[in-house]
């Protein structure tokens, strides 16, 4: 088992990509941290992972309130004692032209996507330069390296974050501590439920494997960035795209 014993603790693990993440995590033994702002579904998932003979628990954080975050530490430690992985998945759109979007809607993905990664990354981290290892993988997407039409404050933070993780990997790499990022593209969740038929089909369209991404093909790239197969991997940004952006 890729992740016997490591202790993950993966944001925005309610649903979508992160909850297929927390489920595979678990299945290869590691021990999960949910967290989710969503108690109901934070709390589903744990629930799935203890029934099938995993370990769980679940956090009930907004990552853009640090004192929460802090809180979310400490309760690992006490549960776990350790913290290997950090998959800092935790994202929001409010998609709108740029003429039409309002302060608040760039304020709003700001916060969760790229200010969420900073808080919950430099909560965690001291606990793992103390233990001298860690692998922590960040959401960017496809958008943050070429953008997209009424995107543009989620653009700005999925570009944000490949510019934290290529920081982070020559600041922390020399404590043992690898950083990546995965750049999804369209992914069949309820964040892309809201995108019209019309801009779906074209983005198919535009995919070589023709097809778009399930929440699994993005889980099993964090699961290669949060498992010893990627050990000398730092810095990296893996696009799971089919080949859209190629
Ligand atoms: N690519 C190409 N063209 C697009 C587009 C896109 N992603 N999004 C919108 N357009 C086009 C529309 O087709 C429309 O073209 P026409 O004028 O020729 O009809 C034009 O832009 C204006 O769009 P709307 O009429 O829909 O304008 P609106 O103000 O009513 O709505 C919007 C704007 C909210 C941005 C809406 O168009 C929309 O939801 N677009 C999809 C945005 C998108 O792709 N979001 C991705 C979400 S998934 C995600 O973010 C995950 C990830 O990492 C990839």
């Amino acid at each position: 088992m890729e992740l016997k014993d490591k202790v993950a603790v993966i944001t925005g693990a309610g649903k979508g990509i992160g909850r297929e993440t927390a489920l595979l995590f678990a299945q290869k033994g590691a021990k999960v941290v949910v967290v989710d702002f969503d108690p109901q579904a934070g709390k589903d998932v744990v629930e799935e992972i203890t029934t099938s003979g995993g370990e769980a628990i679940f956090c009930s954080v907004n990552v853009t309130d640090q004192a929460q975050v802090q809180e979310m530490v400490g309760r690992t430690l006490e549960s776990f004692g350790r913290i290997d992985v950090l998959i800092n998945n935790a994202g929001i759109t409010q998609d709108g032209m740029l003429t039409k979007l309002s302060i608040e809607q760039w304020n709003a993905v700001i916060g969760v996507n790229l200010t969420g990664v900073f808080n919950c990354t430099q909560a965690v981290v001291p606990i793992m330069i103390q233990q001298g290892s860690g692998s922590i993988a960040n959401a960017s997407s496809v958008v943050g390296v070429y953008g997209n039409v009424g995107q543009t404050n989620y653009s700005a933070s999925k570009a944000g974050v490949i510019g934290l993780t290529k920081s982070w990997a020559k600041e922390l790499g020399k404590k043992g501590i690898r950083t990546n990022a995965v750049a999804p593209g369209f992914i069949v969740t309820d964040m892309t439920a809201k995108v019209p038929e019309k801009v779906l089909q074209l983005m198919k369209d535009k995919t070589p494997l023709g097809r778009l991404g399930t929440a699994r093909d993005v889980a099993l790239a964090y699961l290669f960035l949060a498992s010893d197969t990627s050990s000398f991997i730092n810095g990296a940004v893996i696009p799971v795209d089919g080949g859209l952006v190629t």
